[in-house]
């Protein structure tokens, strides 16, 4: 039947034509995109100067993608999407866990394996040399050995490996197993907080809003043991001036850490410390990964 489109019967002429989707998940979430999609674009009375200003603007997202720097990532960040879609992972667990915080844009699948104990600074720095330890528990508080415990972090000027050397060349990351009590215990520098990379389409849209575009001071982690749900977080540093105005709103409460200058429990004692315990909540069969995000190349080589 034709029938008469206007502003208001597009929206289920749009979902009835894609009603013949065979997979119900992807019918389901095609059709709740269209819905919002259209009610965002009747509230705001979008113009097409406004949609073809939005297509330009998503285009340049696209180009601005490379194997060492996913500008969608970054989008979907700073929009929250992140924030959201991780808060929403959280929910499904079926055991308390340690909250889930932000991939981000820098993480590499291939951080090199190292011992308990070794530093994951390789290249000469002037930041301040800290512990990081604590157990990786289960619900109970029972530590979990050999959990594998991913880290990467910016330097103590804010930039990421990615951002100073030859891509090809790490820094500032490491690949850690816990001990049979399931403890962890490594040494890095105090990182600094950093601004989003502010030279693509992200940053002229951060610049637009009059946002400051700063991240908290933070360090990266995966962890993650065979049963147990993976955990993909960052701890925040207290006392850093953006903890509380986070641009792409990685910080909670629970992933805020203190450096603490002597702390006799630490397995250095004579080096500052940042203590962080990780609780894993048991894996269920809905389990999928909980990475908003990803190595920026392995992206890059599955749209290709
Ligand atoms: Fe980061």
């Amino acid at each position: 039947m034709l029938r008469a489109i206007d502003e208001n019967t597009i929206t289920d002429a749009a979902i009835e034509q894609m009603a013949s989707t065979p997979d119900p998940r992807l019918k389901r979430i095609m059709a709740s995109l269209v819905k919002n999609l259209h009610n965002w674009a009747r509230e705001a009375d979008l113009t097409p100067e406004e949609w073809l200003e939005g297509i330009k603007f998503l285009t340049a997202v696209g180009q601005k993608c490379t194997a060492y720097r996913q500008e969608f990532i970054l989008l979907s960040d700073t929009l929250g999407m992140s924030s959201l879609i991780n808060a929403l992972h959280d929910k499904r667990a079926t055991e308390a866990g340690t909250k889930s915080s932000l991939v981000g844009p820098f993480y590499r699948t291939d951080s090199p394996p190292m011992r308990l104990g070794d530093t994951i600074v390789t290249k000469p720095s002037n930041g301040l040399e800290v512990v990081l330890y604590g157990r990786v528990t289960d619900r109970s508080g029972k530590g979990v050995p050999n959990a594998s415990v991913e880290v990467w972090q910016p330097d103590e000027t804010g930039n990421y490996d990615l951002q100073k050397h030859d891509p090809s060349e790490m820094d500032l990351r490491g690949h850690f197993h816990t001990d049979a009590e399931g403890r962890y215990y490594l040494r890095t520098v105090v990182p600094t907080g950093y601004m989003i990379p502010m030279d693509g389409p992200v940053g002229d849209m951060i610049r637009a809003q009059k946002r400051h575009g700063y991240r908290p001071a933070h360090i990266h982690f995966i962890v993650g043991a065979p049963g147990y749900r993976e955990v993909v977080t960052a701890l925040y540093l207290e006392g850093d001036a953006h903890v509380d105005s986070d641009t792409v709103f990685g910080v909670t409460e629970s992933l805020v850490t203190k450096v603490n200058a002597k702390d006799p429990n630490s397995p250095i004692p004579n080096l500052p410390s940042i203590k962080f315990d990780f609780q894993l909540a048991a894996a269920t069969a809905k389990d999928m990964t909980g990475r908003v995000g990803a190595d920026p190349s392995q992206i890059t080589k599955a749209g290709a």
